[in-house]
Order: structure tokens, then C-alpha cells, then sequence
């Protein structure tokens, strides 16, 4: 949550910055800015709302400055505004720093400070104060010093105006990396921002702290001893982040499945599983939002495999229950970003009570990646739009594989996923049928999505993505609970969609959409099978390839996707960015 980017060379600082925050702004776009050290004096500009108003803000300036810092924000402590925005200066205005996380104790930070003007309602503005108060002309002891009087999370970066050739910066719980290139150095949030530059990219660990100039980047322990890191360098090009001709990332990720499926396949059939799921006699599935969903298929591979006890909870949830863990635990993580506060907090506390953690993750490097005891790369590559789409398809189909592999099966499931790869492109070829549903139903008061088994697991991230991207009431539900109480929602403007993809269950779930129908609802059947039966209920059906098993996740999922972006353009939002949302939830 939140992007920040800084930069330090031999180039326009404000172009770079601009340039990155505009790759970053799928963590936040309640407002941005941006601070540029111009001979010796800061120079800020902020606005509300996405990059673009900061862009017009912007316009016609000549800021002639190597070294800046910029920021897009997504708001906890204090509403979306101009003064709420980062960069946060100083009462001076001699010190400026942008912030990812949240300053816990900064109310008893505040009470001390000697600073008169407060302006914004922000936990980062103290800090900025804070570090004035303590500052002594070496900025990276300064804010040492600082940290250590603060409580929370933290990516914190910071200017000074005498100190107009380096940036310093501190991690805690936030993520944030520096690329290296021969323009300059630059610090960013996540590798999308510094890709046009380069792939060269040191990580920085939680308690770590980093001096960067134009030539040299300097990693230091939370003592300040210089620490000796390489880079690394990432398997990505700025192409990958890209829209490659498609109106939005949603789109083109979601077209993106076929080819994520296929490098999957050919990568992970040869990678070996160290994980012995044999000695482990409950296992958990934990994660948030699609990743959650994606691992509820993960739980009925695992139920159908193993005697062990298999559970699958939201990890915010996952602490409060206390769930029994010792070191026959397994816990199996799934993460796109691989930084979720909350997720990342289920593993910490899993680990200490001495489970083993097994982690589906995308992005390479990402915190849950390093601390987990193995981690399987989903290779999803960037997913830039904050609806998640080619990510859950990658997770669906490294634990397929990975827990095949596991159970001996793996030749099956190879064989298996070259199939699929071919029906997926069937599955692609109905978008304009699907087009044709979403200008339809657009204008419905709500959606359910209602399946049994399975299905009612690919319900759940059916419903999300319709109510993340069109803001429509939008819930999944157990075909045959519905009739417990929520069916006194339906009318004849509710849109209930069914998914069937197990023939045991079409007979049972149909009925389920006769109850509905029969209260003036509109049915859309997704169904694996032309069937007599759906076509006496439905208004409409989308017919998918049949196959086998959980392979069924993959495929059952994609009209849904295609159904909840079609929906979002046709009522004319913005599908890439939707309101209050962010990519990376980086606060519990
Ligand atoms: O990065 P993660 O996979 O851990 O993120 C988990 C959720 O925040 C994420 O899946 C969210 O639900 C998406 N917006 C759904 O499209």
C-alpha cells in the first residue's frame, strides 16, 4: 500500500519520478507527490486524487534537480487531500520524507514535539518533525536515531536540503528495493517502477537502513554497520509491465493465462518439491481476498490426497482463532505480492510455534518469500491491475502441480495441463459473448453467485471480482443456503449466476436456480456440459470445456473474469484502478 519512489543521478530527477510513481499507482491513488532538492531549497507538489492530477500540477515546470522523492498514497491515517499527501516536510521545510506503513505511537511522538504547525492529520507528518528535532548533519544517523523512537511499520525515505546529494531510508514490514543503473540509483516500492532502467535491484531486509547517491548505494544493520549485498538481477523487462495494445492490465492479464499456464507447466514438471507432506498431521491453507479463494482449491486437492486435517482460513482471521500449531503443522501460504500485513503475520506467528511454511508466491524476493522455509514461484509475472486474475490461475496451477508432484501423480497432471492449455484458448474465444451478457445485465441492483462443492469455492472469487470492479453488491453463496435467508434479496433486478462444474451436483444446483427464478431473478448458468435441464432455467449460458478435477478452477474461473471486466467498462469505470482499493495491503 502506498508506492514511493526516490532518485539520485545524472538525470532529471522528476522524470524518473513521475515515470515510476505512474508504474506504482496500483498501491494507492487517493493522492501524490513530489519533492525535488533544487540548489538547496525543497520544492513540493502534491495532489489529490491519481497521478494524473499531480502530472497537470506538474505541467510546464522546468524543475531542473537530480535528486527527489515522490509518493502515491493510499490513505489510513487522515482522508484523501492535498495535505494529506506526501511528500511530508518539516516546519522548516528543511527535511521531507515519504512514508509506506503506519507510525503506531506517533500520537505520543506528537505530544513531545517542539514544532508549532501541524498541518496534515497524518502519522508520517510527525515523523518529518521528529527528524528535524533530531537532526545533527549526518541524516542517516538522524533518522537511526529517529527509528528508534518509533513503533509500526515503515519504507521511509528521507531528504534534507544541505544534503543534496543523497537520499536515506529505513524498512520495517514495508517493502522497498533499489535498482542501480547508469542514469542513477533509484528506490522504489516494487520492481515495475525502476524496470525502464534496470534489472539490477538490492533488497532491503526489515531493520535495515541505506544511504544512496548518484554512484553508490550503501546497505547498513539496524546498528548502522555497513553491510556487504549484491545486487540481484530480475528476470523483467519494462515490456512485462506493459499494456501491449489492450485497453487495460485486466484485460491483458486475464488474455496472459494461456502463456502463464504454459511456462508453469514447462518449468515446474523439473522442479523438485523439498516439502514431505507425509509428516504433517494438519495443514493450513492461509492467505487474503484471491489468494484465500485460490487456496480453498489448494484445501480440496489436499482432502482428497492426504489423512491429515485440512483447514483453509483468511489470514486475518487466522490468529484470533487459535489455531493448534506445532511442528506437525504444515501452513501453505498463497501471495501475489507476497507482502500482505496480514499474511505475512500468519506465517511469522506460525513459524514461531514451530510449523513448517510452504508458499505459493509471485513476486521474487518478496518478504513471505524470504521467510518462509520453501517457496514455489507462481510466475505469474507483474500483475499490475488490482484485480487479481492471471495470479490466482498461476497459484490454482503451481499447487496442482506441486502437490501432484507430491503425491506421485505428476505425469498424470502434466498430460493433463497440456490439455488444458489448449481448452483455454476456447474458453478466451467466448469474450464477445460474455461482452454481449455484461452490456445486458449491467445495470442489475446486485449478483449472486450460487454453486455447491467446488463451485462454490469459484462462486467466492466469481463474486469478488464483480463487486471489486463494479461496485455492485456482489456475494457468493452455497447454492442450497440461499433459501436460509438471503433469498429474500432476490427481485427481478437481481442477477443470480450459477456455476456448475461437477455433473454430480447440476441436478441439486439447478433446482436451487428454480427457486430463484421463480422469484424473478435472472439466471446465467457457467456450466461444462450442454445440459437440457440449464437450458429450461437459464436466461443465458456460457458453455466451458469440461475437465478434470480442480483443472476445472482454472477454467470455470475465466468467464467470470471476462464477465466482471466487460461489466466495469460497459458501466464506463475504471477497471484497472477501482475506488478504495489497492494492489499490495501492506497494513493489517
Ligand atoms: O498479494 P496477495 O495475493 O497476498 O493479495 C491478497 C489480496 O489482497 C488480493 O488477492 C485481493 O483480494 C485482490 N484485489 C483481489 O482481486
Amino acid at each position: 500500500m502506498c508506492g514511493i519512489v526516490g532518485f539520485v543521478g545524472n538525470v532529471k530527477a522528476k522524470e524518473v519520478i513521475v515515470h515510476g510513481l505512474k508504474k506504482l499507482e496500483y498501491r494507492g491513488y487517493d493522492s501524490a507527490g513530489i519533492a525535488l532538492n533544487i540548489d538547496n531549497d525543497i520544492k513540493v507538489y502534491k495532489a489529490k486524487g491519481k497521478m494524473e492530477n499531480l502530472e497537470g500540477v506538474l505541467e510546464g515546470k522546468e524543475l531542473d534537480s537530480n535528486i527527489g522523492i515522490g509518493h502515491t498514497r493510499w490513505a489510513t491515517h487522515g482522508e484523501p487531500s492535498d495535505v494529506n499527501a506526501h511528500p511530508h516536510s518539516s516546519e522548516s521545510g528543511d527535511i521531507v520524507i515519504v512514508h509506506n506503513g503506519i507510525i503506531e505511537n506517533y500520537l505520543d511522538i506528537k505530544k513531545g514535539l517542539k514544532a508549532k504547525k501541524i498541518v496534515s492529520e497524518t502519522d508520517t507528518e510527525i515523523v518529518a518533525h521528529k527528524l528535524n528535532e533530531n537532526y545533527n548533519g549526518d541524516l542517516l544517523d538522524t533518522l537511526k536515531r529517529t527509528i528508534d523512537e518509533v513503533r509500526g511499520t515503515y519504507a521511509l525515505v528521507v531528504m534534507h536540503k544541505e544534503v543534496k546529494d543523497e537520499i536515506v531510508l529505513a524498512k520495517k514490514g514495508s517493502p522497498i528495493i533499489i535498482g542501480t543503473s547508469e542514469e542513477g540509483n533509484i528506490i522504489a516500492s516494487d520492481i515495475p517502477a525502476v524496470l525502464k532502467y534496470t534489472n539490477k535491484i538490492y533488497i532491503l531486509e526489515d531493520g535495515e537502513y541505506a544511504r544512496v547517491t548518484k554512484d553508490e548505494v550503501q546497505i547498513f544493520d539496524k546498528k548502522l554497520k555497513l553491510i556487504k549485498r549484491d545486487y540481484i538481477e530480475v528476470d523483467m523487462d519494462e515490456k512485462t509491465a506493459e499494456k501491449d495494445g489492450f485497453d487495460h492490465f485486466m484485460i491483458k492479464e486475464i488474455h496472459e493465462q494461456a502463456k502463464v499456464i504454459e511456462k508453469i507447466v514447462n518449468t515446474k514438471k523439473l522442479e523438485k518439491v523439498k516439502t514431505n507432506i507425509k509428516r504433517y498431521n494438519k495443514i493450513y491453507f492461509v492467505a487474503c481476498g484471491t489468494a484465500h479463494y485460490a487456496g480453498l482449491i489448494g484445501k480440496s486437492i489436499l482432502d482428497r490426497n492426504t489423512n491429515a486435517a485440512v483447514f483453509a482460513e483468511v489470514a486475518s482471521e487466522f490468529r484470533y482463532n487459535e489455531p493448534k500449531i506445532d511442528r506437525k503443522t504444515l501452513l501453505v501460504v498463497t501471495s501475489q505480492s507476497g507482502e500482505t500485513a496480514d499474511t505475512l503475520a500468519a506465517v511469522r506467528m506460525a513459524k514461531e510455534k514451530g510449523a513448517r511454511v510452504l508458499s505459493f508466491i509471485n513476486v521474487v524476493g518478496s518478504t513471505i518469500a524470504r521467510e518462509s522455509d520453501e517457496v514455489i514461484y507462481t510466475m505469474a509475472g507483474p500483475e499490475i491491475a488490482v484485480a487479481s486474475t492471471k495470479a490466482y490461475t498461476s497459484q490454482v496451477m503451481t499447487m496442482i502441480l506441486t502437490f501432484s508432484k507430491m503425491f506421485g501423480k505428476a505425469v498424470d497432471v502434466v498430460n493433463e495441463s497440456k490439455e488444458l492449455m489448449m481448452k483455454f484458448d476456447n474458453v478466451l474465444d467466448i469474450e464477445g459473448y460474455v461482452k454481449q451478457l455484461s452490456n445486458k445485465y449491467k445495470d442489475v441492483d446486485r449478483a449472486f453467485f450460487l454453486g455447491r462443492g467446488m463451485d462454490y469455492n469459484l462462486a467466492k472469487e466469481a463474486a469478488l471480482k464483480l463487486k471489486e470492479v463494479t461496485y455492485l453488491s456482489s456475494e457468493a453463496y452455497p447454492a442450497g443456503e440461499l433459501k436460509h435467508g438471503p433469498i429474500a434479496l432476490i427481485d427481478d433486478n437481481t442477477l443470480v449466476v450459477g456455476i456448475m462444474t461437477d455433473e454430480r451436483l447440476y441436478e441439486k444446483t439447478i433446482s436451487n436456480l428454480k427457486e430463484v427464478k421463480a422469484r424473478g431473478a435472472k439466471v446465467l448458468a457457467i456450466i461444462n456440459d450442454r445440459n437440457d435441464l440449464v437450458l429450461d432455467v437459464a436466461d443465458d449460458v456460457i458453455y466451458i470445456p469440461k475437465s478434470q478435477g480442480e483443472f476445472n478452477a482454472v477454467l470455470a474461473n475465466v468467464p467470470s473474469q471476462l464477465f466482471a471486466y466487460h461489466m466495469a467498462v460497459a458501466k464506463e469505470l475504471d477497471v484497472d484502478m477501482p475506488r478504495n482499493l489497492a494492489k499490495s495491503v501492506t497494513v493489517e
